[in-house]
C-alpha cells in the first residue's frame, strides 16, 4: 500500500511514477471498496478545510463526499468568503488554517499561492487547480484510461487537443511523461504548452521512456490514439472578448466524429474534464451562440453523447481519486 504521510499535492510532479502509479492503485481500491460496501474509514475524526476561489462542482463535491465516506469533516469557503489574497496573506492564513485543520485544499489562479499555502500550513496542502495545473484532474483521467483499456499504462496513448498553454494541457503533457504514456499535444504552436514545461516532461521522458509529440497536423497528432481529450477553450478567470479569437484559432481542433475516425481506432475514447460546451444548456452557451451562431465548440454534441465518450466515469473518479490522496496523506500507516 502506498504511504504518503504529510505530503502536499501541488503539482504531478511532486510525485515519482511509483507514487502516482500508488495513487491511482488506491482509487481503484477504494472504489471498489465503496461499490462492495466494504469501505473501511481511515480519516475518523479529521478535518480538511476547502478554498476555492473560483467556482467548482466536480472537485468541490469530490472533497466533500470523499472526506465524508472516510468519516472526516469538511469546511468550504467560497470565493468571496475568506479574507485570502484580500485582508490577509496566504503566509497567515496557512499558518491559521494549519492550526485547526488537517488538510487544505485550494483553487485559485495562482499556482504560487497553492505554494506559499503549503510553505506555512504545517498540513497537507492540495492543488484543486490553479492556472498553471491541474493534478487531481489527472489522477481520475489517468484512472479512467486503465478502466477503459487493457494496455499497460506506458502502452496507452492520448491526444490533447485546445487551448495546451493552460491547466489542463500542462498536466496532460507532464503526467504523460511521468507515466511514461504516448503522449500528442495538438495545437496551433501558439497554444503549445511554455517551453520550460514542456523541457520538464522532456526530461521526465527520459526517464520513464514517454513519447512526446506537439504538433498543429491534427492527422498525425491523433493517429493510432486510445483516448482524445479536450477543455474548454475559454478558461475561468479569462474575459470574454478572447472569444472571438479563440474560435478561430480553436475551430479546427474540435474534437468531432471525423476527428475521432482519423485515429484509425474504432475503440478510442474521449474524455472531458468538464464542464463542457456542447449544447445549448448553459447561460454562456447561449451567449456564445448569439454572438457568434455556434451551439458547439471543443467538442460536439455527437461526440459527448456517443459511445466514445467516458466523461462521466472520468467525472466520478475525481471522487474516488481524490479520496486516495486524502487517505494516503492522512491516513496513519498500516
Ligand atoms: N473538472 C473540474 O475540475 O470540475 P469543477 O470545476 O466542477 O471542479
Ligand atoms: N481549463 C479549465 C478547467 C476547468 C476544470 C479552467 O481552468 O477553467
Amino acid at each position: 500500500a502506498i504511504h504518503l504521510e504529510g505530503r502536499h499535492f501541488l503539482k504531478e510532479l511532486d510525485f515519482t511514477a511509483d507514487e502516482f502509479r500508488g495513487l491511482i492503485d488506491l482509487a481503484a481500491e477504494l472504489k471498489a471498496a465503496k461499490r462492495a460496501g466494504t469501505e473501511v474509514q481511515r480519516l475518523r475524526g479529521r478535518n480538511i478545510a476547502l478554498i476555492f476561489e473560483k467556482s467548482s462542482t466536480r472537485t468541490r463535491c469530490s472533497f466533500e463526499v470523499a472526506a465524508a465516506d472516510q468519516g472526516a469533516s469538511t469546511t468550504y469557503i467560497d470565493p468571496s468568503g475568506s479574507h485570502i489574497g484580500s485582508k490577509e496573506s496566504a503566509k497567515d492564513t496557512a499558518r491559521v488554517l494549519g492550526r485547526m485543520f488537517d488538510a487544505i485544499e485550494f483553487r485559485g489562479d495562482g499556482q504560487a499561492t497553492v505554494e506559499e499555502l503549503a510553505a506555512y500550513a504545517g498540513v497537507p496542502v492540495y492543488n484543486g487547480l490553479t492556472d498553471d495545473w491541474h493534478p487531481t484532474q489527472m489522477l481520475a483521467d489517468v484512472l479512467t484510461m486503465t478502466e477503459h483499456s487493457d494496455k499497460p499504462l506506458d502502452r496507452i496513448s492520448f491526444a490533447y487537443l485546445g487551448d495546451a498553454r493552460f491547466n489542463m494541457g500542462n498536466s496532460y503533457l507532464v503526467t504523460g511523461a511521468l507515466l511514461g504514456m504516448d503522449v500528442r499535444i495538438v495545437a496551433p504552436k501558439s497554444y503549445w504548452p511554455a517551453e520550460e514545461i514542456v523541457t520538464l516532461a522532456r526530461v521526465a521522458a527520459e526517464t520513464s521512456g514517454a513519447r512526446i509529440i506537439l504538433t498543429e497536423d491534427i492527422a498525425e497528432g491523433v493517429r493510432g490514439a486510445d483516448f482524445v481529450a479536450t477543455d474548454v477553450w475559454v478558461s475561468m478567470g479569462e474575459p470574454k472578448e478572447i472569444w472571438d479569437e479563440r474560435i478561430k484559432v480553436l475551430g479546427p481542433y474540435a474534437v468531432t466524429m471525423e476527428v475521432l475516425r482519423a485515429t484509425g481506432n474504432a475503440d478510442v475514447k474521449f474524455l472531458h474534464c468538464l464542464p463542457a460546451f456542447h449544447d445549448l444548456g448553459t447561460k454562456v452557451a447561449r451567449e456564445i451562440h448569439e454572438s457568434h451562431g455556434l451551439t458547439e465548440l471543443e467538442v460536439t454534441d455527437e461526440v459527448f453523447e456517443s459511445e466514445h465518450s467516458v466523461v462521466f466515469d472520468e467525472a466520478e473518479n475525481r471522487m474516488h481519486t481524490i479520496k486516495a490522496v486524502m487517505v494516503a496523506t492522512l491516513a496513519a500507516a498500516g
